[in-house]
This record gives structure tokens, sequence and C-alpha cells, in this order.
């Protein structure tokens, strides 16, 4: 499956990119209305994108009420990306999502660089939203967790049914001439090529700790590095940063992916799912 990664897509905006995916997952929805971050908000560098959007959404009440009914017009299933300020939030949106049928899975984003971090660990996040939905939970995490395998498995034993792998990682940027911040919240999420081995590595080791079903994410822009992530235990893949300078990345990434996999003798996604680990490893079914 190809999705887009959160924030990275306005469907609404581009319907015709988002029909191009498989799942369109929303940007990252608070209890409450947020404006986001003051300006510049992005900033291209060397070898990837800065942002510093800071979770600007309408709140959930405004996302039940005026987007979601015209999201679902675009017959693509929708995930909904929630984050929040503590795990009252986590499970406040979860119980407000989990009698929509427009919806197919929630994906928890607990690993926003842009904004404070919630006093609990992301498992006490899960535990809190999970008793809220029967909906599939996918876990969204930082790749700057100190022990990243292990906040996976701690996900899992919370009730997480997949993990979406990765935010992205914590930058700076400074001015040519004034060596001052370019953001105007001076730090941001840094995403793009630079970010896909850090990606891969967390995939690879999520992958071996859990076994369970990864959205692989991180500067994906070809068919090639959706192979690698696969390779190293993905089941989907998701596109971010791409999506700016080419709205056409799903339909191409789908395109290349599929010549990558019929080199190689491969009949599909599937088949390339865990390659990179030679024998599956035990935590695999
Ligand atoms: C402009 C921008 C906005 C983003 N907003 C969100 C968000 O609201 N929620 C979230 O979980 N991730 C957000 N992300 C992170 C992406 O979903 C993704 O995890 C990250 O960019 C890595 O993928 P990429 O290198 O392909 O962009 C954002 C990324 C960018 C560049």
């Amino acid at each position: 499956m190809i999705l887009n990664a959160s924030g990275c897509l306005d469907a609404l905006e581009a319907p015709e990119v988002a029909r191009a995916l498989d799942v369109f997952v929303t940007k990252t929805v608070t209890p409450q209305p947020r404006e986001g971050n003051r300006p510049v908000r992005i900033a291209e560098t060397e070898a990837g994108m800065l942002n510093s959007i800071g979770l600007e959404n309408p709140g959930i009440d405004g996302l039940l009420r005026e987007k979601l009914p015209r999201l679902a017009e675009l017959g693509v299933p929708l995930w909904v990306s929630v984050g929040g300020f503590a795990a009252a939030d986590y499970a406040q949106l979860c119980a407000a999502l989990a009698d929509r049928p427009e919806v197919s899975a929630i994906e928890l984003n607990l690993s926003c660089p842009n904004v404070e971090e919630a006093p609990e660990s992301a498992a006490e996040l899960v535990a809190a939203a999970r008793p809220q939905t029967r909906k599939t939970l996918y876990a969204k995490l930082s790749p700057a967790a100190t022990d990243l395998p292990e906040t996976a498995r701690a996900v899992q034993a919370a009730g997480a049914d997949g993990l979406s792998l990765v935010n992205t990682i914590r930058g700076l940027a400074l001015d040519d001439e004034t060596l001052q911040p370019r953001l105007g919240h001076e730090l941001g999420g840094y995403s793009g090529p630079a970010l896909k081995p850090i990606a891969l590595a967390a995939v690879y080791q999520c992958y071996r700790a859990t076994g369970l079903p990864i959205v692989g994410m991180g500067g994906i822009a070809t068919g090639r590095d959706a192979l690698d992530f696969l390779a190293a235990g993905a089941s989907s893949i998701a596109l971010g940063t791409v999506l700016f300078g080419d709205p056409d990345a799903p339909g191409r990434v789908r395109r290349e992916l599929a010549e990558e996999l019929a080199s190689r003798g491969l009949s599909g996604p599937e088949a390339a799912t865990g390659l990179a680990h030679g024998a599956k490893p035990a935590s695999v079914a």
C-alpha cells in the first residue's frame, strides 16, 4: 500500500493526488484548533527540508463537521492522525472517531518535534487510546527515541496494531547573512532524503522487535527507496516531502516499485517485506 505521510498532502486541495494513493492520512488533529507556529515554517536545506508547522489544524470538531464528510467523498480509505499534550487528549480523540464509519484507522502521532512532548510515555498514550476504539491503531514514533525497539515493544504491549516509522527528527538551519535561525520557531523537523538511512534502521529494528505491520517513511522518492523499506520490514510505505516537489510521485513510485519487484522475480510487495533480514526473525509469524 502507498499512503501519504501525515501533513504532506491536502487532499481537498489536490484530490487527484489523494486518489492515486491506497490510503489518505490526514494532518494530525488535536482536541482544540491550533494556529500553528509563527512563520517562517519551511526551510529547504542541502539534503532535506525543515518544517515547524506546529500542528496547525481545525481541531477534532472542525475535522468531524467540515473536513471528514468531504474527505470521504474522495473514495479513498481514510486514516486520521491524532495528537495531543496528555494521555487524556488521545483518549478523547479516539473516542470521538470511534463511531465514524469514514475512518478506517487512527494514527497516533506520538512524536511531533515541533510541539511540547506529552509528559506520558508513548506506551501510556497508546494505553489511554486503546479502550476508546476498536479501530486499527498505528503508533507513529520518533527515530530519536533512546531505545526505539524497546519503545516499539512497549506500544505493542499497550495495544498498538501497527507502527508508522518515522516522524521527522529535530534540526536547525541558519541564515547565510545573519546566522540567525531561518525558521520562526528556530528548531524544526527534518525530513527528506537525509532521513532515509535513519528511517530504514528504525524499520529494520522495529520489525525484528515486534513483527507488527509497519508503514515505512522517511525520504522515499523512488521505487527503489520503497523497495528498501519493504526489505527492511515495512508492509506499506508513505510519501512525504517528495509530494511537495512532485505531485505525480504516488503513480510514479508505484510503477517504479512494480518494476523493481518484477526485475527481482518478486511476485508483489508482500514477497519483499523483511527480505533484508534473511531468515524471518522469530517475532514474525
Ligand atoms: C510540512 C510537513 C508537515 C508534517 N506534518 C505532520 C503531522 O501533522 N503529523 C505527523 O505525524 N507527521 C507530520 N510530518 C512528518 C511526515 O509525516 C513524515 O513522517 C516525515 O516527513 C518523514 O517522511 P518524508 O521524509 O518522506 O517527508 C510532517 C512533515 C512535513 C514535511
